[in-house]
């Protein structure tokens, strides 16, 4: 897929540019195996970096100018470095982001000719932007001969989606998309960024159930998540929710909202499942597997509310089908993507099956693909 996505990308750079890139890389989105909501109170996560990703071909131009030819939007981002300045809220966002956060690292990064294109779906909760940014990121590294580590670069990224985008996002998306590495998923720690990486079991495979839903309010939604569960590690008295318990929670109750509550019992329980989850992929316990991504769903349906009824639908689904080991909506939530894990024997039934009965029982058409683990960003081709 990488190589579709790099042949289409280089043809249309010696077509903008009269010659071939110097650079071409790949930063791969992710899915996340269970601890979703988790990141951004210095929780645990379980994400593997994906098959399907950004290509950026490009060559450093040595001086203070961008420019960078989007092939999915079918535009030419055109700027110099030192006239950073707010713009729409489209993919220009990340790129200018990045510039932003850079500057601080970098003194002043230098400039490329670029030409990028994504074969994921956009907005849907395999972290499309995360993967652009980091793609980006390690552009100007590259150009401005600055080697950063996987860990700063991640956290640059992240700057430029919380501070210039104004999506209070946490770490997972970006770290995964520099660090993660082929047939592994990669336990993080979201408070001291350690990542630990755990083999995928052999004879499953992961499915991504795209329900074709997109909700505008989520980046909103996702801000007010966050502030929530900053009231509830609050009322626990404690630094963050990675630092409470589900006794030290029920003990406070009567004094928490109900709302922030649940919200709480969400993180708490969704922390738990990560270990447990990990041990069980260690064991080879398929049915602890997929009993935990159940579980979590259920969570974030009811708990963290951040599901959607396209989402419910296509999980409910997922879980009835034969070979079938459990499903979860995945990501962000609010619309976008489920994940399901499956018997490979079964794949080719399972997603004919969970097609039709969706389409059925929503109008909408999914998208229902399995994906592979990749390496984080990295050259394809110099
Ligand atoms: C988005 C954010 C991540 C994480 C997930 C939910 O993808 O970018 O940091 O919070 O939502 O787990």
């Amino acid at each position: 897929m990488e190589d579709i996505l790099k042949e289409k990308v280089v043809k249309k750079f010696r077509n903008l540019f009269g010659a071939d890139p110097e650079f071409v890389i790949f930063a791969p989105g992710r899915v996340n195996l269970i601890g979703e909501h988790t990141d951004y109170s210095d929780g645990f996560v379980l994400p593997f970096a994906i098959n399907l990703g950004i290509v950026l071909a490009f060559s450093p131009t040595n001086n203070d100018q961008i420019d960078i030819h989007a092939i999915d939007f079918d535009q030419l981002f055109s700027q110099k470095i030192s006239k950073n300045s707010k713009g729409p809220a489209d993919w220009t966002a990340y790129i200018k982001g990045v510039i932003w956060a850079l500057k601080n690292q970098i003194v002043q990064p230098k400039g490329f000719q670029g030409v990028v294109a994504g074969n994921m779906p956009i907005g849907a909760g395999l972290s499309s932007s995360a993967a652009l940014e980091v793609a980006a990121a390690k552009a100007f590294c590259i150009s401005s001969d600055v080697d950063l580590s996987n860990t700063e670069l991640a956290k640059i990224c992240q700057r430029a989606e919380r501070e210039w985008v104004s999506v209070n996002v946490g770490i997972m998306d970006q770290l995964i998309s520099t660090c993660g590495k082929q047939g592994q998923a990669v336990k993080l720690d979201c408070r001291t960024l350690e990542s630990k990486y755990i083999p995928i079991p052999d004879g499953i495979c992961f499915v991504v159930l795209d329900t074709s839903t997109r909700r505008e309010l989520s980046q909103s939604a996702y801000n007010t998540r966050h502030e929530e569960i900053e009231l509830a590690a609050q009322f626990l008295k404690v630094p963050a929710l990675r630092d409470a318990s589900l006794t030290m929670l029920t003990k406070e109750k009567v004094k928490i909202p109900s709302k922030i509550y649940r919200r709480a019992r969400h993180v708490i329980s969704e922390n738990d499942r990560v270990h447990t989850f990990v041990n069980a992929m260690k064991d080879y316990d398929l049915h602890k597997m997929g009993h935990l991504l159940n579980e979590s769903h259920t969570s974030l349906r009811d708990d963290f509310e951040v599901s959607s009824e396209e989402l419910n639908v296509i999980v409910d689904i997922s879980k009835a089908q034969p070979g079938a080991y459990g499903a979860r909506m995945a990501g962000a939530g609010f619309g976008g993507c489920a994940l399901a894990m499956v018997d490979e024997h079964f794949l080719d039934v399972f997603i004919r099956n969970v097609h039709h009965e969706y389409q059925m029982n929503t109008n909408f058409e999914p998208h229902i693909f399995s994906v592979e683990s990749s390496d984080g960003v990295h050259l394809v081709h110099s």
